[in-house]
């Protein structure tokens, strides 16, 4: 069993969850994630690691309540227990490669650049963030990535915070205003990244994108989170979740991602009552 040491609430639906969790806390590095189960019956979600204590033997993670797992993890209380976490798990985040970074966020992908962002400025080399979403409510993490960011840009689709747009509109403004980077991570929804990395590829631009793929087993065996990365198939859980922006078959990944959509509206789901 693993105690909820704390919850913090940004909105209704997105919470943040501190964990103790000191086998996960003592590997755990950016772009990592962790599989919970909330109890025995429970089906296994994948969230980010969004930050680690090694010390304290603490993981956070951020989750927005989509379906029947995240209702039942908005459910649980501080000092309740979940029943299993595993991890860390996917490979980190390789930052080493390149000089100037910029970070761009899409909604709680911002749990993800965090910690890269944190990362890049205990070293001493401060990444460029931009961080989106659709509303000024929906921001998260926009404090913390700033003490961590050389320059932070936020941007809301309806002018709430920050500018009015989209990252990649704020993307292309930095690059035509003759920005120069080495490479950019982007996460966030689907479309979202695919419009990125169509961006950074007519400048040129290694991209990397993290791959949300539905997941099941999280240990390469199941197949659940199978992509085409270059013309050959990959698997997020082992082989990512970061790849190649520019590789990525982002269509292909929007319909696997849809794959239980039927099933999914006729089906009575049993874990919903399970306890
Ligand atoms: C590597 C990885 C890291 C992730 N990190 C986070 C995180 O930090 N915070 C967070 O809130 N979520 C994260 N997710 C997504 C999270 O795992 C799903 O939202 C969760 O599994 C939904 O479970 P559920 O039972 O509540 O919803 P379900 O009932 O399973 O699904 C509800 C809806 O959400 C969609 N959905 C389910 N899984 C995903 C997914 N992986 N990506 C996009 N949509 C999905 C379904 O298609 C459905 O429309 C991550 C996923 C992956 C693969
Ligand atoms: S989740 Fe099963 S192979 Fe990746």
């Amino acid at each position: 069993m693993y105690e909820i040491l704390k919850i913090r609430a940004f909105t209704e639906s997105i919470r943040e969850y501190t964990f103790s969790a000191p086998l996960a806390a003592r590997r755990a590095e950016p772009g990592q994630f962790i599989i919970l189960r909330v109890d025995e019956y429970g089906e296994r979600v994948p969230f980010t690691i969004c930050g680690a204590d090694k010390a304290a033997g603490t993981v956070r993670v951020l989750v927005q309540t989509v379906g029947a797992t995240t209702m039942k993890l908005a459910a649980c209380k501080e000092g309740g227990c979940v029943r299993d976490i595993a991890g860390p798990l996917g490979r980190p985040t390789d930052l080493s490669e390149y000089g100037k970074i910029l970070l761009i966020a899409g909604g709680i992908g911002a749990a993800v650049i965090l910690p890269q962002a944190e990362k890049l400025a205990r070293e001493g080399r401060c990444a460029d963030t931009i961080i989106g979403a659709r509303s000024a409510e929906l921001l998260v993490y926009e404090s913390d990535i700033r003490e961590f960011s050389q320059n932070l840009h936020t941007v809301t689709d309806d002018g709430s915070a920050g500018d009015k747009g989209f990252v990649t509109e704020k993307l292309k403004v930095l690059l035509d205003g003759g920005k120069k980077y080495d490479a950019v991570f982007a996460v966030g929804p689907l479309m979202m990244m695919k419009a990125v990395a169509a961006v950074t590829k007519e400048y040129g631009l290694k991209t990397v994108v993290s791959m949300n793929s539905l997941m099941v087993d999280g240990t390469g065996m199941c197949g659940c989170c199978r992509l085409t990365v270059g013309g050959k198939t990959k698997y997020a859980c082992v082989d990512g979740p970061e790849f190649d922006g520019h590789e990525v078959d982002f269509d292909e990944a929007a319909v696997r991602a849809r794959i239980y959509g039927e099933q999914e509206k006729s089906h009575v789901c049993r874990l919903k009552n399970a306890h």
